[in-house]
């Protein structure tokens, strides 16, 4: 018997354990009901995979590039907050893993560490996520550190304007780490706890009235690149990169914001179509296998990213966890394309793979079943 996790799936049940209850709801939970969630995994397994015979497949890269730069698979670490609660060297733990795989990480402004502390650790491209404040100096003071410390673009997370309804979290009272992030700004008479990923209402700092204008202020006014995070309708990946964002993450936030959203996956090719080559699209949101990997790469997205399977490889075994659970997802990978024969991620395309049973093409109309 294997004594390793053999899935990301296996990964998250030890690390159920290893976790302290409050936080593993706060990291596993999402809104409400949780129906995006559920949703999110059901639409993944509903679609088909074409597998093409005799390609030569001997040789298979899954290297490719974001934002100019290159990555050694098509899965970044998305940010998420308080690497903490799952391991005591937090986001040092695993911006390790990420250089050590070849990978973007996208830091969260929510992390337990400083971004300063997490630049001095890494040894690969690095992103900074953050938020549109009500203080304009504050949006471009933070913009300015990550740039400072080496980060080489910044990420809007659009999204997260409005405190969501969570309901384990309300049973647990749960009450999130501050990051020391914020710890040097002066925040003046601004209210809100910097509870990770849980903003406290309209006292909140986040600028709840910004507009694609704001977007196109930022983006001009600062030296990296723009990365937007949370698109789920193709009229926003239009306007996102019309107002100078140069990569979208088609994202609902894991389904920890809004309830009842569409999957990803579907959205995604109504963005990449929207989008129309005028910025870069990638997608996260329930990836949890290869195959899922493969499916958004068929439907346009250019890279994936992943969020709670790295509170699991951290919970499991710190860094070398973080690195376990990108091993087994590009090993997954692997397997899907050559069994697929695509041997490179340009090779994958919508052609290999289904939506609906191709039972359907063969019996087009009801009166054929009789
Ligand atoms: C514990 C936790 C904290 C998160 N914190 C942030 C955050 O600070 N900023 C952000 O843009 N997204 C945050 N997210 C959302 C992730 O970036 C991502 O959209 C989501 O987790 C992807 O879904 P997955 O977890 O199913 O992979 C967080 C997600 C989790 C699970």
């Amino acid at each position: 018997m294997a004594t390793e996790p053999v899935n990301i799936f296996e990964y998250e049940q030890i690390a159920r354990e290893r976790i302290e209850q409050g936080h593993y709801d706060f990291i596993a939970g999402g809104a409400t009901d949780e129906i995006t969630i559920r949703r999110t995994r059901a639409v993944y397994d509903s679609i088909m995979l074409r597998p093409r015979m005799m390609v030569d497949v001997e040789n298979r890269s899954m290297a490719t590039t974001v934002l100019g730069q290159e990555i050694a698979l098509p899965v970044m670490l998305d940010p998420a907050g308080n690497h903490g609660a799952a391991h005591p060297e937090a986001e040092i733990a695993t911006v390790q893993a990420a250089g050590a795989m070849g990978t973007v990480m996208v830091l969260s402004s929510h992390a337990s560490r400083t971004l300063e502390d997490v630049a001095a650790s890494a040894s690969g491209p690095l992103w900074f996520q953050q938020y549109f404040f009500k203080d304009r100096g504050l949006t471009l003071e933070m913009a300015a550190r990550a740039e400072e410390a080496g980060y080489s673009a910044i990420c809007m997370t659009l999204d997260a304007k409005i405190k969501p309804k969570r309901e384990r979290n309300i049973r647990n009272d749960y009450v999130g780490a501050e990051s020391p992030n914020y710890a040097q700004l002066d925040l003046g008479t601004h209210t809100w706890k910097f509870a990770a990923d849980a903003p406290a209402g309209p006292s909140d700092i986040r600028d709840v009235a910004s507009t694609w204008d704001d977007l196109d202020w930022f983006a001009s006014s600062i030296n990296l690149p723009v990365v937007v995070k949370g698109i789920m309708a193709g009229e926003d990946g239009r306007l996102s990169a019309e107002n100078g964002a140069k990569a979208v993450i088609v994202s609902n936030h894991g389904g920890r914001y809004l309830d009842t959203t569409p999957a990803t996956i579907e959205v995604l090719p109504e963005v990449v179509n929207s989008v129309a080559g005028n910025a870069e699209v990638y997608l996260d949101g329930g990836v949890r296998r290869g195959t899922d990997i493969f499916k958004a790469l068929a439907l346009g997205a250019r890279s994936v990213l992943i969020g709670r399977p790295l509170f699991w490889g951290l919970a499991v075994d710190g860094s070398p966890g973080v690195a376990a659970v990108l091993e087994l997802l590009r090993d997954e990978l692997d397997a899907t394309m050559g069994m697929c024969g695509c041997p490179t991620v340009e090779s994958i395309s919508s052609a290999t793979i289904d939506t609906v049973s191709p039972l359907l093409a063969s019996f087009p109309s009801p009166a054929d079943f009789r």
